[in-house]
């Protein structure tokens, strides 16, 4: 028999190449491919038709009890889970590092240890120590959860197997886990899968929730093979920037509920605060509606985030050359966009200084974003805030129309979901939402009409 060739599996997308090579072929990332264990060959001598055990049949309305779901007490993250863990269940919760997802799990665990079920959080990332520290930090040391160091699959399962099963595993997180049946270092895609695979049939045969946490890649997707995303019954990211508080916990996949809730939280001293009301978010400290601030709901990849932009506008009395400053846009489209308000609807900023910035360090290059400049604009320009709880989306063309955006439907159905009522775009958008109220302005002089003509 031929002995089987190497192949080489890479460790961002899963493709598979016979040789190695510098480049993935499939997704382009560099110096992802690994050898991975060679593919197993089968023959025509592979019959399976006879020789198995009975597979027993069950009526979708067979008398029993369902499983029931688990709330794991943090209400934001069984609102994002779809009500609860569902026992024998798998979540794989991917995140930036340092984002929080330890302290998210730990949390969760401690929330359920207390409420009398079983936990179980074993730790392959952290010493004993330091986890038994943050649970200090967080108040949490009385809770009766079962902590382990550990990395060895098999370790793991024989001792869970010896015990009573209990309603929570946490495994942080997949990629340091190592099988000693499969060849290779952790985190490579046969590791990962492998382990996976091991861990997520201890889940379902025991009816254990299981949630695994997996590291991310610059790009955002969870790394290791696409298949482990396939393999669990979840897919969570915790996703927001490590340099400001809050947090968003969201599904990706859910196999027993939406993936269009979300779960907001914040990063205090204190560990995850729940933020039940994520509209305070973006209006805390801002409690009147300011003159040349308006909100874009931005999409960052697959996530939208909603930025505000400000505009400053200073008149000058000499003839002096007046300033154009922009921080986190792109000051070419800004001079046309100011172009566009003069030549189409008649605004003077030619002995105006322009000032703009979008907050919280964002940078944006969507174009879906020009009408909310064009409103913070038009709004300074006015010296006139724009309706409270309103957001702005669409592109501007020079003809000055307000031209549709991708995924505007997505961008107002999460507009209202973290409590903006008011929409103002292009002049239709699919699929919006009910508690937003949109107002399709078409062309640019309408909006212009809006704040300064109705006054
Ligand atoms: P962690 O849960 O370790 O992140 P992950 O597991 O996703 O890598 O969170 C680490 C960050 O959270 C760290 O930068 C400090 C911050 N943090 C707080 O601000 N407050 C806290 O109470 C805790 C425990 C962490
Ligand atoms: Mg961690």
């Amino acid at each position: 028999m031929a002995k089987p060739k190497k192949r080489y599996v890479c460790q961002a997308c899963g493709g598979v190449s016979n040789r190695w090579q510098g480049q993935c072929p499939d997704c382009a990332e560099w110096n992802t491919l690994a050898e991975d264990a060679p593919a197993t060959v089968f023959s025509m001598k592979h019959d399976l038709s006879s020789g198995g055990r009975a597979v027993e049949f069950v009526e979708l309305d067979k008398p029993g009890a369902l499983p029931t779901r688990q709330p794991t007490g943090l209400a934001e993250f069984d609102r994002a889970l779809g009500g609860g863990l569902v026992p024998g269940s798998a979540i794989l919760l991917g995140g930036d590092p340092g984002i929080g997802k330890s302290t998210l799990l730990l949390q969760a665990a401690a929330k359920i240890a207390r409420g009398g079920h079983g936990v179980v959080y074993v730790s392959g990332e952290e010493a004993a120590g330091q986890i038994r520290m943050r649970a200090a930090r967080l108040g949490l040391s009385d809770a009766p959860i079962k902590l382990a160091a550990a990395t060895g699959v098999r370790d793991i399962l024989t001792t869970l197997g010896s015990m009573d099963a209990p309603k929570l595993l946490v495994i942080d997180s997949i990629q340091t886990m190592h099988s000693d049946t499969i060849e290779g270092a952790p985190g490579t895609v046969s590791q990962v899968r492998g382990c996976a695979f091991e861990l997520i049939r201890y889940a379902k045969e025991n009816g254990v929730g299981l949630v695994l946490v997996g590291h991310v890649t610059k790009d955002g997707s969870i790394a290791g093979p696409r298949v482990l995303e396939h393999m669990v019954d979840v897919v969570m990211s915790f996703e927001g920037e490590r340099s400001h508080q809050y947090r968003i916990l969201r599904a990706l996949k859910n196999r027993f509920g939406a993936v269009d809730e979300i779960g907001v939280f914040a990063m205090a001293g204190e560990g995850l605060e729940e933020v039940d009301n994520p509209s305070m978010l973006f209006l805390s400290g801002r409690d009147e509606p300011m003159a040349g601030s308006a909100v874009f709901p931005a999409i960052e990849g697959t996530r939208p985030v909603l930025v505000e932009i400000q505009a400053l506008i200073v008149r000058l009395q000499s003839g002096a050359t007046p300033r154009r400053a922009v921080v986190g846009w792109d000051s070419g489209r800004l001079a046309m966009l100011l172009a566009v308000l003069e030549s189409r609807c008649g605004l003077n900023f030619s002995s105006a200084e322009v000032y703009l910035n979008v907050a919280g360090g964002y940078r944006l290059s969507d174009p879906a974003a020009d009408l909310a400049v064009a409103a913070a604009l038009v709004s300074a320009m006015a010296d006139k805030p724009l309706p409270p709880r309103s957001v702005w989306l669409g592109e501007v063309s020079l003809a000055g129309e307000i031209r549709p955006v991708a995924h505007g439907g997505l961008r107002l159905r999460e507009a209202a979901k973290l409590g903006f009522d008011r929409g103002f775009g292009p002049a239709d958008v699919k699929g919006g939402s009910e508690a937003l109220t949109y107002d399709g302005l078409g062309q640019l002089a309408n909006l212009v009409d809006r704040i300064i003509g109705n006054s």
